[in-house]
């Protein structure tokens, strides 16, 4: 791991300087950057982001967190023996692998992610297709049954009609009761995939937003509830959830029909990236593609926690600790006491060259450490699964905390380098945009703003 010349811990009489701090840290940045090969791609910015909205099979359920089919078809080789994606999130690798029959395994913390990325993949036979087309007749012609239970969601009567609700839950109770789990989960997603736009509110960067309540500038205007859904919604709430299903489940079925699958089926998996040495062989793998959270404090079960309670994968208030628990430490609630396992020294550094009263949080340099502490340990996993001359690359983006850019490109190359990987090149893909508080800060080092894909060889 590179030495960085100064010690730039902050003294007694320190008073944060903008300029001194961005030289500083430029010098960091431009340390670690030694050696590796910097490429300028910006032919791949649209296709790091999930731009994959309308593409078949893509579309089942909108995840802005993705990346599309066409990145992965870029870096896949044209003999790959085994894909692993230990992050696999709503299952794009998997998906692109499976259209080139190339064999894959997945793994997600987030169990949503996990079932969505399995219902994706998994193969279906003309009987199991025909049984869902049945299945989607007879859940179009329902008028009332019984409801499932209410999840636990002390938001839920803001979150949906109560006639919505009423609806969405026999629906779900009648899903539910089918015996062969490929139905099930087939009409289940389609289910799930409708939640939010049947719902009061969406979801906006961490987390959800009310539909009523309208952005002006810095201040809110609230229109009153009944005013609001009578406009969005019709007078009978149980055929516009009906329909909503029924033409999402056809959409559903029409691209499955349609799909030309060859190849095993990949196997995925809810659970931690560390658990991929018990699902793969020991040097099984060709290539590792994944895009792991971003040391942005992004929270996956807080954005997806409608869907979660809905569906039961979350029950009580005590599952949502035991999954953030899981994931990889990358925001504040999953950082409960100091870390203590190694991460790359220049995270200390840049954590000094903060200012001291920009920080929101004062979890967040612990949040920083155990980001790239975990990172590390999952990269070791990732090298322990890839034949020798294996590829892995990286979809990561870099993010600003307190005037101070983390570039995690350029990090994670470095920790793999510490595991045993060669660092082949980082591609950037895109410039990526902050407030314009920061963008104003962070102008002199604004290039190392950015979205990146890491190229590494097991050596
Ligand atoms: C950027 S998303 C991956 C998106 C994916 N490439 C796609 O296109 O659908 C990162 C994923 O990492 C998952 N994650 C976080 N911590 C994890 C861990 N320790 N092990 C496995 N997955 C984890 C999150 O739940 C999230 O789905």
């Amino acid at each position: 791991m590179l030495q960085t010349a100064k010690n730039y811990e902050q003294s007694s009489d320190f008073a944060w300087n903008e300029g001194l701090s961005q030289a500083n840290a430029l010098e960091i940045y431009r340390a670690l950057s030694v050696g590796i090969e910097i490429q300028q791609s910006p032919e791949l910015g649209q296709l790091v982001r999930a731009s994959d909205s309308c593409t078949p099979i893509q579309r089942w359920f909108q995840y802005r967190e993705g990346y599309t089919l066409e990145l992965c078809n870029r870096i896949f080789r044209s003999d790959e023996s085994l894909v692993v994606d230990p992050f696999c999130g709503f299952g794009s690798t998997l998906v692109a692998a499976r259209r080139r029959g190339f064999a894959s395994v997945g793994i997600d913390a987030n169990p949503l992610a996990a079932f969505v990325a399995k219902v994706k993949t998994r193969n279906y036979t003309r009987r199991t297709l025909d049984d869902i087309e049945v299945q989607i007749g007879a859940l179009a012609r329902i008028r009332s049954g019984v409801r499932a239970e209410v999840p636990l969601l002390r938001i839920i009567e803001k979150v949906f009609h109560p006639e919505i609700l009423d609806a969405l839950l026999c629906l779900q109770s009648r899903i539910l009761s089918f015996d062969n789990d490929k139905v099930r989960d087939f009409l289940l997603l389609g289910w799930i995939a409708i939640l939010e736009d049947v719902s009061n509110v969406f979801r906006e960067g961490n987390g959800i937003k009310y539909r009523n309540r309208i952005r002006n500038g810095n201040s809110y205007t609230v229109s009153p509830y009944e005013q609001w859904a009578a406009m969005r919604f019709p007078e009978d709430k149980f055929q516009f959830v009906k329909r909503k299903l029924v033409d999402q489940l056809k959409l559903m079925l029409e691209d499955i029909r349609a799909e030309k699958r060859s190849g095993a089926e990949p196997l995925v998996k809810h659970g931690d990236a560390e658990d991929l040495r018990d699902l793969v062989p020991s040097q099984g793998a060709s290539l590792a593609l994944f895009s792991p959270p971003y040391c942005n404090c992004f929270n996956y079960i807080k954005a997806y926690k409608v869907e979660l309670w809905m569906s039961g994968f979350i029950r009580t208030y005590a599952d949502i600790g035991k999954l953030t628990a899981l994931g990889i430490r990358s925001r504040v609630e999953s950082v409960l006491s100091p870390v203590v396992d190694p991460y790359p020294e220049e995270i200390d550094s840049l954590i000094g060259l903060m200012d001291p009263f920009g920080l929101w949080s004062a979890q967040l340099p612990e949040v920083i450490k155990g980001y790239f502490a975990d990172m590390r340990s999952r990269l070791a996993t990732v090298y322990s699964i890839l034949k020798p001359n294996g590829r892995c690359a990286i979809v990561v983006g870099n993010s600003a905390y307190a005037g101070v850019i983390i570039p995690s490109d350029l990090l994670l190359a470095r920790t793999a380098e510490t595991v045993g990987f060669k660092i082949e090149k980082i591609e950037v893909c895109r410039h990526l945009t902050t407030s314009s508080q920061q963008r104003r800060r962070l102008l002199p080092v604004k290039e190392y703003m950015r979205e990146s894909v890491i190229h590494l060889v097991r050596c």
